[in-house]
């Protein structure tokens, strides 16, 4: 199926979520401040299915201790609302934070899904941490690799799986009904768009990915991956929707050409430093949220490259 008969199909779902609450999911946004990072439990509410998607574990990194506080914070909602986790979702390998699928996958099943591209993830950064030959670079960390296109299903809900390259070559959104979870890709209006200066990333294939993701319906509900508030808003936000989007997003909103996206977003990214947690975000990630297999001392090691970034 070619890109614009993707868009067409996740449109038609949306169009249909929108005439039936019954195919409208109850979301729940949980915050993680130490990282900027949104995590959602995703369900439905007439069979209880749910996705938990884009997950934190804790991780201290002057003494490499982890924790999971933001997690069992997920752990407690599913239990409370009685919810059986279908899917653990990751919009792609995070540079800023760990993820806790693991620890949540242990506590309450479901499957570890990623976009198929992480292969190309893990290809670059296999190389960069010289990760031996046991580290596979196959996706098999995972229990399934979306394409785009691809459809998925929550209880009564209608998913599908976008791909949104750019911030990375393996981004996925999520459309989920007549929402979308859509990675790092754009961030509240006020704040713009993710950066695109990771390895694999480009910015004119971000300005494409979110063009797409905007010529979906006005109305669909776009849940973002981080919030940083912004110059002049006091409270952090995480919910918006296309219109408000194409109106108002300062890096691209309707109007703005993909010539000056590119332009305005390399720039800024020469600006900024690499995320704190980069080198065990990236470590762990790739291996589906594993530490790295532990030492003869029965410990496991983060690797930092000396430059080499
Ligand atoms: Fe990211």
């Amino acid at each position: 199926m070619s890109r614009d008969a993707v868009i067409d199909r996740a449109a038609e779902q949306v169009g249909r979520a929108q005439a039936d609450k019954a195919l409208r999911p109850t979301i729940a946004g949980f915050f993680d401040e130490a990282t900027y990072t949104v995590s959602y439990v995703v369900h439905d509410p007439a069979t209880n299915e749910a996705a938990i998607i884009d997950s934190v574990l804790d991780y201290e990194a002057a003494s490499g201790r982890t924790a999971h506080g933001s997690a069992d914070r997920i752990v407690e909602y599913i239990n409370t609302n009685n919810l059986k986790v279908m899917w653990l979702i990751e919009t792609h390998a995070h540079a800023d934070h760990i993820s806790a699928a693991p620890y949540l996958q242990q506590k309450l099943g479901g499957k570890l899904a990623i976009g198929k591209e992480i292969i190309r993830v893990q290809e670059v950064f296999g190389k960069l941490f010289n990760a031996g030959t046991d580290f596979q670079r196959d996706g098999s960390q995972f229990d399934k690799l979306f394409e785009d296109g691809e459809t998925f299903r929550i209880g009564e809900l209608e998913g599908m799986a976008l791909h949104v390259p750019g911030h990375t070559p393996a981004d996925m959104a999520f459309l989920i009904g007549d929402a979308a979870f859509v990675g790092d890709t754009i961030f509240m209006p006020d704040f713009g768009t993710a950066r695109a200066d990771f390895p694999g990333g480009d910015a004119r294939q971000l300005f494409q990915s979110i063009r797409r993701l905007l010529s979906l319906p006005d109305e669909t509900r776009l849940f973002l991956c981080h919030d940083y508030k912004a110059p002049g808003r006091d409270e952090y936000a995480w919910e918006t929707t296309v219109k408000q989007q194409r109106e108002e997003n300062v890096h691209v909103k309707d109007g703005v050409t993909e010539d000056e996206f590119v332009e305005m977003r390399t720039s800024r990214d020469k600006t900024l430093a690499m995320p704190n947690l980069i080198m065990p975000s990236v470590q762990v990630n790739i291996r589906g949220g594993r530490l790295p297999e532990p030492e003869d001392n029965g410990v496991s090691y983060i690797k930092i490259p000396v430059n080499a970034v």
